[in-house]
Formats: C-alpha cells, structure tokens, sequence
C-alpha cells in the first residue's frame, strides 16, 4: 500500500499543508469569532447567531481540517518510515502537535462555555497569542528541520 503511495509523496505533503492551514487559519477565526460574542454578551445583545456560526465552523471546517492534518502527516510519517522518530525535529514538532490539539480542545470548550455564559478578555486573548505561537513554532520546524 505504502510503496503505492510513495511516488505521489509530495501530493500529499502539499495536501497535508493545506489541511494545516485550513485547520489553523479556522482556529484563528473561529476565536477572533469568540472575542466578538464575549463583546456581544458584555453588551447585552442577541447572540444566537453568532453561537450558531461558532458551532458550524468548529464542525464543519475545523474538526474535519484537524482530522485531515493528523491523517495525511501520519501517512507521510510512514512513508518516511520510523526511523523519522529518531528525528530531533520530528520530536519537537510532536511536542507542538500535542500543545496544539490541546489548544483545539481549549477552544472547543470555549466555544461550549460562551453558550451558556461568559468567559475572560484573558481567556480569549489567551487561546489567540497561543495559536500564534504554536504555528509559528510548528511551521519553522517543519520547514527548517
Ligand atoms: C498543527 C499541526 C501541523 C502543522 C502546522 C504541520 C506543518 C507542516 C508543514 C508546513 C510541512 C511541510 C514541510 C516542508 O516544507 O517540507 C509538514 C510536513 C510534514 N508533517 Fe506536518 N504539520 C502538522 C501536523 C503533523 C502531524 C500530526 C504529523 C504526523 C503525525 C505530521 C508529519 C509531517 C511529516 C512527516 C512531514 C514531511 C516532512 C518532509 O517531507 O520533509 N505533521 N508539516
């Protein structure tokens, strides 16, 4: 199976980046999304429909574009073969990778929270620097190696 896929490598290197950046670009959004509903709330406005906007991109673009990353940089991973464990910049983007899928989990959550209450300007501001971070970090490892 894997020697069927290895000559079309960098397809799915090219696709695993898209799915990378669709995952992140919408976990960017979806919290700038979040510090505008907090505002909403604040304000004592209608929030329904930015709680509904919340739920369709989490489930529609960002969990999907998670899901999508992990299985094409797993498939790349075989195709590398284990030895790409021993990698020191395989093993620092691993770290980051656990960091960031903790973040989604922290973002999910939030967008939980908002629909039955408030949270902190920190929270938000938060989960936004942290994304930032985090990708940045992802990115030149992955690049540079
Ligand atoms: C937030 C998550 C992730 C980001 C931002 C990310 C980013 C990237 C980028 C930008 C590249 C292209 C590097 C280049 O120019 O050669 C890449 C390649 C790769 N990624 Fe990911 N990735 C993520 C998750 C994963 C996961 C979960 C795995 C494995 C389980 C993985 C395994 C790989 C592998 C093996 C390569 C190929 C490196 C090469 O051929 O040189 N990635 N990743």
């Amino acid at each position: 199976m894997l020697d069927l896929i290895f000559p079309y490598y960098l397809w799915v290197k090219a696709a695993h980046v898209v799915s990378v950046v669709v995952w992140l670009g919408g976990q960017c959004i979806l919290v700038v999304q979040l510090a505008s509903h907090r505002q909403a709330l604040v304000r004592g406005g209608n929030t329904d429909l930015l709680r509904e906007v919340e739920q369709r991109c989490l489930r529609q673009v960002v969990n999907p574009a998670m899901l999508a990353t992990f299985l094409l940089g797993a498939t790349l991973f075989f195709l590398r073969g284990p030895e790409t464990l021993g990698e020191g910049w395989f093993q620092a983007k691993l770290v980051c990778i656990v960091a960031m899928t903790a973040l989604h989990g922290a973002i999910a959550s939030t967008v939980g929270t908002l629909r039955r209450g408030t949270v902190s300007a920190a929270r938000i501001r938060g989960l936004q620097l942290t994304g930032l971070a985090l990708t940045a970090a992802i990115v030149f490892i992955a690049v540079i190696k």
